[in-house]
């Protein structure tokens, strides 16, 4: 009976889809938007071993903090993801050489940019490209972008960069969009930011690294890839102490020469696959990554009831078959829980014993993908910044939407993880951050694959 029941409602779905499909061809014949989706079918344990990727958070600022150097630079172990190829796509148009040396690996010759504006709709479809600000203004004391895009969290003002480029000197106007800064000459002074911001701290190191003397940041971001970022400029020849901690010094230098430097992997995406490997009651080896890095979710993991074993440069997950234990999560600037890792878990926890409480403490509103987990049969209630999360024995498959890049991973983790077929659209999002999600699932032994429509052919085929 139940055989009957999947597959009774495999076909309705597939007819609803197709129903749509036919609706948005008659409406938008000659204007079709390019419809994809993930199409999971879940309920099967991840086994097997994955290689992580670069960090994206790392990579999105490395890439333009490039433009700094009077020699090329060559980046390996790059992640290639949207974010990426639209960092590449702008550093081109603004006329630096760029190559791919290898699947990883990108050398950039910024010699003849001569430009300091950004393309306009290149720089607001993502977050990072207000790192153009703090390299543009360094390299040629003006810059031209965009205010920033990204993921919709909430509010997400930039008053902390600003208030930096104006420490150091700046003046900027905002008009139609577009931030417009300049200074006569960057002079190095001591920041306090009002908020540990990852994106305002990066920016400060990028604005102050060819001060005239001094910077000092204090209450500054500790995130890997702030410490890489540093790390990168240092191997360029700046001369940056104490990135890591809430106090990081920036002496001027004069110039910076070109590097080889390797991006550190993505703690996120990382986590990402642990969580999957949980939720899926799974054996998982994630490989190429740092465990101190990943400390806050493996201290998580084993405390609801999963295995977790450390390696030098790899760790293994392994789910339990028995219920998980509930938890509670409070997001946190680094080195406390990060809030990129937040929705995974609440995917996770729906299905736990009990009550779980998730406070998010660094954005507004980063629980846009509770309504979506509500679809599949999850039971969770949002109060501002704190969601409730009561256990339930299972979830069921359903068409769902991704708000944005971690509520995506969120969808996939409760799609894998759940009997039936789980339908994600809206994966523009998920793409931007995980490099080959579907390949590197595929491999651990998941049913899932990427549909475009109105190629429906697959559609006629499964009718
Ligand atoms: C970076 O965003 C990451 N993005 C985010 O990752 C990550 O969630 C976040 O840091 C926190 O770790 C990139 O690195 C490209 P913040 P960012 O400045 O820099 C407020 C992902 O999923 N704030 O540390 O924008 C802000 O509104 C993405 O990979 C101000 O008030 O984060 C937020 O509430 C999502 N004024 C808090 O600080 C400012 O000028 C932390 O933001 C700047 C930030």
């Amino acid at each position: 009976m139940v055989i009957y029941q999947k597959t009774l409602y495999f076909i309705l779905v597939l007819c609803y889809n197709y129903c749509r499909l036919i609706l948005l061809v008659g409406g938008k014949r000659g204007q079709l938007e390019k419809l994809e989706k993930f199409i999971i079918n879940g309920g099967k344990r991840l086994n097997g071993s994955v290689k992580i990727s670069g960090a994206k958070n790392a990579a999105v600022a490395i890439i333009p903090a490039a433009i700094l150097a009077e020699e090329p630079c060559v980046l390996e172990n790059l992640p290639m993801i949207d974010d990426v190829s639209i960092d590449l796509k702008i550093l081109k148009e603004m006329g630096a050489d760029v190559k791919m040396l290898n699947s990883d690996t990108i050398r950039i010759d910024p010699r003849h940019i001569n430009d300091a504006v950004v393309p306009y709709e290149m720089a607001r479809s993502m977050r990072a490209s207000y790192y153009f600000l703090g390299t543009l203004l360094s390299k040629f004391n003006h810059a031209k972008v965009s205010m920033p895009g990204g993921c919709d969290l909430g509010d997400r003002p930039i008053d902390q960069h600003l208030k930096c480029f104006k420490a150091l000197g700046a003046n900027y106007t905002i008009e139609h969009g577009i931030v417009d800064i300049s200074a006569e000459n960057l002079v190095g002074t001591q920041i306090y930011f009002d908020k540990v911001s990852v994106g305002a701290t990066i920016n400060a190191m990028l604005a102050a690294v060819k001060a005239n003397g001094l910077t000092i940041l204090e209450n500054a971001a500790k995130e890997p890839h702030v410490v890489d970022l540093a790390n990168f400029l240092n191997s360029m020849g700046a001369d940056i102490m104490g990135a890591g901690t809430d106090v990081i010094k920036i002496r001027g230098v004069k110039r910076l020469g070109g590097a080889h430097y390797s991006i550190i992997p993505d703690q996120i995406e990382a986590g990402t696959y642990m969580v999957a490997a949980a939720a899926t009651k799974g054996d998982v080896t994630v490989m190429g990554v740092i465990p101190k890095h990943l400390e806050y979710i493996t201290s998580k993991l084993r405390k609801i009831g999963a295995t977790v074993t450390e390696n030098d440069d790899s760790i293994q997950v392994i789910g339990s078959d028995s219920p998980y234990e509930r938890i509670n999560i409070k997001t946190m600037p680094h080195p406390g829980f990060p809030t990129d890792m937040q929705p995974q878990f609440a995917a996770m926890l729906t299905m736990a014993k009990g009550t779980s409480i998730i406070t998010e403490g660094v954005f507004d509103n980063r629980f846009r993908y509770v309504d979506e987990l509500r679809r599949m049969g999850a039971d969770i209630s949002v109060d501002g910044k704190v969601a409730v999360i009561e256990g339930v024995s299972k979830l069921t498959g359903a068409p769902v939407k991704a708000a944005d890049l971690r509520a995506g991973a969120a969808l996939v983790i409760a799609g894998l993880s759940t009997l039936g077929v789980t339908e994600i659209e809206d994966i523009k999002h998920i793409e931007r951050g995980y490099e080959k999600m579907v390949e590197k699932l595929s491999l651990l032994g998941a049913d899932i694959v990427k549909r475009t429509y109105p190629d429906a052919e697959p559609m006629r085929k499964a009718l």
